[in-house]
């Protein structure tokens, strides 16, 4: 029986929680792919660094190229975060025939057609689930389980770090400054926090997920954004007396074959099944002219729920290698991008 190598770009808070699953679900992954899978090299940018996961430290790298570049490795994983670099990096694998699994929405808000086109043209896989609503499946759901419908609407809260914030300040009079650290320490944030605040990381999750929903390549820049850094302690506590809780809410709509996407603090009625998502968690509505409404629920942040999408997709891709079908369905057909004018 071969054994499955990965290599690892990015060893701290989704890392971790991947080498744990690897590990502690061996036997889950054998079972479904029929061979072991190695965690072979591991890019850092500190090797001393104490971390809480238990690894081999001789696998530890700061040479990427001891990961992209290395033959003895299948797929390489991502999630060391970053963009210009980090793309270089993923270039570089895909070129070398390594299938690729990312959790980095900012990255694939920016380059993802790129990306998807190298993987293509390399047939390699390119999947990204962990990139949007962390441990929710959303992405294949979008692509897979609504496959047949024609999507007209998603709406929901997809940043953990500024629902943590929103929960603790209007339910337990939380300081922002405070939770905005307890979310740092709780590895919900991202590596600069501002993007998580300024709705920034929110806005790069509805781009990714309108581009999926509607088939149409629809980039950071078309997406209207505000965040919460200017949202205060008594605008959520007057908001809670008049029965309405706040939310940092994505919208992606499209009205005929125009679409408008949009993140803003929003004023749910306390009845409204959003206004119950709280902490960490992520919901997503997406509206189908044949579905109707479903709705999907979890963790949107944190290391093993993100692992676990992060890991689901490696079984993707090694499902495909036993196949030999890898890089078929990495360039989905798009319609051109039409966006609604504020005036229309
Ligand atoms: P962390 O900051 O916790 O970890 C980043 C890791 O990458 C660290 O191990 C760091 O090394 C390494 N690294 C960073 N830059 C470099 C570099 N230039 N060269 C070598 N190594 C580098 O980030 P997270 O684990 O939180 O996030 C990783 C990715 O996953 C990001 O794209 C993030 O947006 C995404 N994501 C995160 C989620 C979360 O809940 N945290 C959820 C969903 C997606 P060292 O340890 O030595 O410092
Ligand atoms: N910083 C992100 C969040 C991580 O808080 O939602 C998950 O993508």
């Amino acid at each position: 029986m071969e054994t499955i190598s990965i290599g690892l770009l990015g060893l701290g808070t989704v890392g971790s929680g991947v080498v744990k699953v690897i590990k502690s679900h061996q036997d889950k992954l054998i079972h479904q792919v029929g061979c072991p899978v190695e965690v072979k090299k591991v890019l850092v940018k500190d090797i001393q660094k104490v971390r809480d996961v238990d690894i081999d430290s001789t696998i530890l790298t700061t040479n990427p190229n001891e990961v992209v570049a290395n033959s003895e490795i299948d797929i390489v994983i991502e999630v060391m975060g970053g963009v210009e670099e980090t793309k270089n990096h993923l270039l570089q694998a895909l070129e070398n025939k390594k299938h690729v699994v990312t959790a980095n929405k900012d990255l694939m808000a920016v380059y993802g057609a790129e990306l998807l086109a190298a993987a293509s043209s390399n047939r390699c896989d390119l999947f990204y689930e962990a990139s949007v609503a962390g441990g929710v499946p959303i992405l294949r759901s979008l692509v897979d389980g609504l496959a047949s419908d024609r999507i007209t609407k998603m709406m929901g809260i997809v940043n953990g770090t500024t629902n943590y914030i929103l929960t603790k300040m209007s339910k337990h009079g939380s300081a922002y400054e405070d939770v905005l650290l307890e979310a740092q320490k709780l590895g919900y944030a991202e590596a600069d926090p501002t993007s998580d605040v300024e709705g920034l990381d929110a806005a790069r999750k509805m781009a990714i997920l309108s581009t999926l929903g509607f088939s149409m390549n629809v980039d950071l820049d078309d997406v209207k954004v505000s965040g919460i850094s200017s949202v205060s302690e008594e605008d959520l506590q007057y908001s809670k007396q008049l029965g309405y809780t706040m939310k940092l809410i994505g919208i992606a709509h499209r009205h005929g074959e125009k679409v408008e996407v949009s993140v803003q603090p929003t004023l749910l009625p306390n009845a409204h099944p959003l206004a119950s998502v709280n902490d960490e968690y992520n919901a997503v509505y997406v509206y189908g002219e044949a579905v109707g409404e479903t709705m999907f629920y979890g963790p949107g942040a944190g290391s093993l729920p993100t692992a676990t999408a992060v890991v689901s997709d490696l079984v993707g891709v090694m499902k495909n290698m036993r196949l030999g079908v890898n890089g078929q369905s990495a360039v989905l057909p798009q319609f051109p991008k039409q966006l609604k004018k504020d005036d229309e």
